[in-house]
């Protein structure tokens, strides 16, 4: 799986894909992340990305030129399955939509920066808009970051115990029950001694209920429209 991502603050970016899952990802060949600089991409000797919006109001707005430069470019080396703008006003990210996603190749993802793009942008190269939750970053950068996490983590071979994306909340609707680890008593809290019996379907029955209960009393709106 490869991801383009556009911004004109790549320093963001410098982080959070260097290390843990999507570090190894990109280390064992299974994920590869560029990061494009769109101010490479300007033109004119201040390299200008960003304009003032048509019509006035505050706030910058990023300019087509160098946004189509950049996809432009891209597209000539490979053919992408979706070109993402991570956007307040997209489509909410959720399990569903990453699992899906994670079947796909090659993505875009334009990050947004001061007020957004300018509208063009948006309707000519954009396939897919995505927010990442009902409240306003200072730029898409970390949804992106968020997104390709995501997606990362499903690919086979990536997580070490292959099943463990399949346990994660949200991929049947129940929040993950909770999990313990040593010591078995930290002062006088006890693990439930189910998990310390060794008795498997016990357990897994046991993390069930604990899921449901979890779920029921957390986020009852993923419940509804299940069989119960
Ligand atoms: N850019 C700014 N806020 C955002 C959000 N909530 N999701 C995705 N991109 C954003």
């Amino acid at each position: 799986m490869r991801f383009d991502i556009l911004t004109c603050v790549p320093e963001l970016l410098q982080g959070p894909f260097a290390h843990s899952i999507v570090g190894r990802a990109q280390e064992k060949g299974k994920a590869e992340i560029v990061v494009h600089n769109l101010r490479d991409y300007a033109e004119g000797r201040h390299r200008p990305v960003d304009d003032y919006a048509f019509g006035g109001g505050a706030g910058m707005v990023l300019m087509i030129e160098p946004i189509a430069r950049c996809i432009e470019h891209l597209q000539t080396q490979r053919k992408y399955d979706e070109v993402i703008y991570l956007s307040p006003d997209g489509l909410t990210f959720h399990q569903g939509m990453a699992n899906q996603l994670s079947l796909q190749k090659n993505f875009i993802l334009l990050c947004g920066h001061y007020k957004g793009v300018d509208e063009r942008v948006r309707t000519h190269f954009v396939s897919l808009e995505i927010s990442i939750g009902d409240y306003v970053l200072s730029g898409g950068e970390l949804a992106a970051a968020v997104v390709v996490d995501a997606l990362v983590r499903l690919l086979p071979g990536v997580l070490s115990d292959e099943t463990s994306a399949l346990t994660d909340s949200f991929q049947d609707n129940l929040l993950a029950p909770p999990v313990y680890t040593r010591p078995a008593e930290w002062r006088g809290l006890k693990v439930p001694d189910v998990l310390l019996s060794g008795d498997h379907s016990r357990i897994e029955a046991w993390r069930e209920v604990q899921a449901w209960e979890r779920t029921q009393h957390r986020r009852p709106d993923l419940l509804k429209g299940l069989d119960t």
